[in-house]
């Protein structure tokens, strides 16, 4: 898979399977899996590190889990969150960030939201480096949103994300994520770009899907969002193994003679 391939699926009618992925041994599995796209996303701050939300995320930490990721899948397309701030300052700094993400192995780097990100986005392409936008819920901006609240849903707001998603193909975007907006919204988005438009919490009418590995697999505790659908409660097979682990040590069932050395 590479940037042109998925440009040909949205022309194809092919449906994009994103998700992500933050680690070596993730890695190595979904490198064996039908995803198309691993996104290395500033969400790790919430999922592995425990913060409350994406913003402890910085450069450094996004680019030990793009070599992780990178190191375990090396038939992936990898796609990299550019970290809260890390693209707002200096035009220097904010390409010393893109060029970290790119050289621990990432192919493309995401960044939220179009206004005021114009000419970095412009500077990233014409580097080039792919860009993918993320519009609508952009958790970057959680405090501004106060919360994690579904976007578009007035008129106005709707104008905005339509008029931000063209802009976005203009710029040269590769893809756009649209997180967390009306269904009917995102499907006229998707439809009104000749680049894929990658939902969640978007719908089904849109170029493709992205989840995050966790909560696909129930390992995210009780985090259940809507529009989240589980494809396997590891959380409870995990705590099942551990147990029987932990039964048989105490019984003396483990190990056996034939798990020892003579
Ligand atoms: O950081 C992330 O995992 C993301 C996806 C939820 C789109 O941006």
């Amino acid at each position: 898979m590479n940037i042109l391939d998925i440009t040909k699926r949205k022309q194809a009618g092919e449906k994009l399977v994103v998700l992500t992925c933050y680690d070596y041994s993730s890695a190595m599995i979904l490198n064996n899996t039908d995803v198309d796209i691993l996104l290395v996303g500033d969400s790790v701050a919430m999922v592995l590190h425990g913060e409350e939300n994406t913003l402890p995320a910085d450069v450094e930490m996004m680019a030990m889990h793009t070599r992780m990721v990178a190191r375990g899948a090396a038939d992936k397309f990898i796609v990299s969150d550019l970290p809260f701030m890390s693209y707002r300052g200096e035009l220097q700094t904010s390409m010393d960030a893109v060029t970290e993400l790119i050289r621990a192995g990432s192919h493309a780097v995401k960044l939220e939201g179009i206004s005021g990100n114009k000419k970095i986005i412009k500077h990233i392409v014409q580097s080039g480096v792919p860009v993918m936008a993320h519009l609508g819920l952009t958790p970057q901006s959680v405090n501004a949103f106060g919360g994690f609240k579904v976007q578009g849903r007035d008129a106005a707001a709707r104008k905005q994300l339509m008029k931000d998603a063209l802009k976005a193909e203009k710029l040269g975007c590769f893809a756009l994520v649209l997180e967390c907006v009306p269904a009917d919204l995102a499907t006229e988005i998707s439809s009104s770009l000749k680049i894929p438009v990658v939902g969640i919490g978007a719908g089904a009418g849109v170029d493709g899907q992205v989840l995050v590995f966790h909560d696909l697999l129930g390992l995210a505790g009780d985090f259940k969002p809507k529009f989240l659908r589980r494809y396997l409660n590891a959380g409870e097979l995990i705590t099942t193994a551990v147990n029987n682990y932990a039964n048989d040590t105490r019984n003396g069932d483990f190990p056996s003679a034939q798990e020892a050395y003579d």
